[in-house]
């Protein structure tokens, strides 16, 4: 069989998936190709049930506006939609996954895996969220409308504090109940430290989801930026929880030293995440919930690097992603030197945000292994690197 024959055939079975009510989980839609100008910048085709029917839902979104729509099985045009621009198309099916990625000369590579998934074909996606669109703070924090609903461009981060709240729950519920965290009361709340908050999407989206949960707690949202502090502050007063909330405009490295049970960073731009890990290491912080942002620590300092990963650095990209990787694990392995158990995770899928791993880390005090500081330090010495956390750290 030729390439194109190859390809096309995958494309049937594509085209035989999304019109396949038991078959089809999810397919997405997205980006642009070189010159192309799909008609929406995203599409999400979903099986759902209605009375006694599965149909098709189909949401598309341009700009703010996303537009839904429920179609018969084996009425959605997938042929057309797939040579109308999209860069990157998504399809699982209950027994694989297939990927496509449109090359510049607008070839498509296709790629398919093995992987078991459950249909969600329930109108359930309401029953399942953990915070309630209508929620005030929602809608002054700009996630949600006036009315009420997700704003189509906030529908990312919306679900990122959705799924760092997944998280959070069962690790913060188990640390409780291992006596390494205190039971949580109005007159020992839990302390938390929100690192480069931003515009504290997550701050008062954990601070309110804990206290639903009847989880007294305190928060401090921490930005190097003024003008988040001003405008974090002012949502804080309307909402009338400054005696739980705070905001302080500094940067992390200068925050004073304060006894937090809990420190949370989503997305703390480059080192930042290496300050707000270190700033908990310091605190002896006993649960530690850390998305990275972007890194450009190690790949900057990528220059004397072992001959046999030559191979894996002559290419720009990999070297690029083998420098997130590695400043990961040695940020992971520094934690696990200082006493916590520490396990990298992927907190939301890749479609919503490329920066999608969560450090997760509980001090347990345990000593560690003697071959975990040697392997630290044969990595650091034969590529001839000092991690940002390490130096902070004055780790060696
Ligand atoms: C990409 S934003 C993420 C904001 C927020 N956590 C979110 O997920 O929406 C990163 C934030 O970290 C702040 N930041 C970066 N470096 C910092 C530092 N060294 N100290 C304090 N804040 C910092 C920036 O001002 C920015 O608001």
């Amino acid at each position: 069989m030729t390439m194109k024959e190859n390809s096309e055939s995958q494309i049937d079975g594509v085209v035989e998936i999304i019109d396949d009510p038991n078959r089809l989980v999810r397919a997405i839609f997205s980006g642009r190709r070189r010159n192309m100008q799909p008609e929406f910048e995203k599409i999400e085709l979903r099986p759902i049930k209605l009375r006694d029917q599965v149909l098709l839902q189909t949401t598309s979104l341009v700009g703010t506006k996303s537009k839904t729509a429920n179609l018969e099985f084996g009425k959605f045009a997938t042929r057309e939609t797939l040579s109308s621009g999209f860069a990157n198309c998504l399809i699982e099916a209950t027994d694989l996954t297939i990927t496509i990625r449109f090359t510049k000369k607008g070839e498509p590579q296709i790629h398919t895996s093995v992987r078991e998934l459950v249909q969600k074909t329930t109108h359930d996606r309401q029953k399942s969220r953990l915070l309630d669109p209508n929620n005030e703070f929602l809608k002054k924090v700009g996630i949600s409308d006036g009315a009420g609903r997700i704003k189509p461009s906030m529908n990312d981060k919306y679900l990122q504090i959705e799924e760092f709240l997944r998280i959070l729950m069962p690790t913060l519920k188990s640390e409780i109940s291992a006596g390494r965290i205190h039971q949580p009361s109005p007159e020992a709340p839990l302390r938390i430290v929100d690192h480069g908050c931003g515009n504290a999407y997550l701050t008062f989206a954990v601070h309110n989801y804990l206290m639903e949960q009847d989880i007294p707690n305190q928060v401090i949202g921490i930005d190097q930026r003024e003008d988040s502090r001003r405008r974090n502050t002012a949502i804080a007063i309307e909402l009338e929880n400054t005696d739980s909330i705070e905001f302080r405009a500094e940067k992390i490295a200068d925050s004073g030293f304060a006894n937090a049970d809990l420190a949370i960073a989503l997305h703390a731009c480059d080192t930042a995440t290496d300050d707000a890990l270190a700033w908990s290491i310091r605190n002896h912080v006993k649960m530690l919930l850390v998305s990275p942002c972007c890194h450009h620590d190690l790949q900057t300092q990528f220059e004397d690097i072992p001959a046999p990963w030559t191979l894996v650095t002559k290419h720009g990209i990999l070297k690029e992603r083998f420098g997130d990787i590695l400043t990961d694990a040695l940020r992971a392995q520094i934690l696990r030197l200082h006493g916590y158990r520490c396990e990298i995770i992927e907190f939301i899928g890749d479609e919503h945000t490329p920066r999608n791993l969560l450090i997760r880390a509980t001090l347990t005090y345990a000593t560690p292994d003697p071959e975990d500081l040697s392997r630290f330090r044969e990595i650091v010495k034969s590529w001839s690197i000092r991690p940002k956390l390490a130096e902070i750290l004055d780790f060696s």
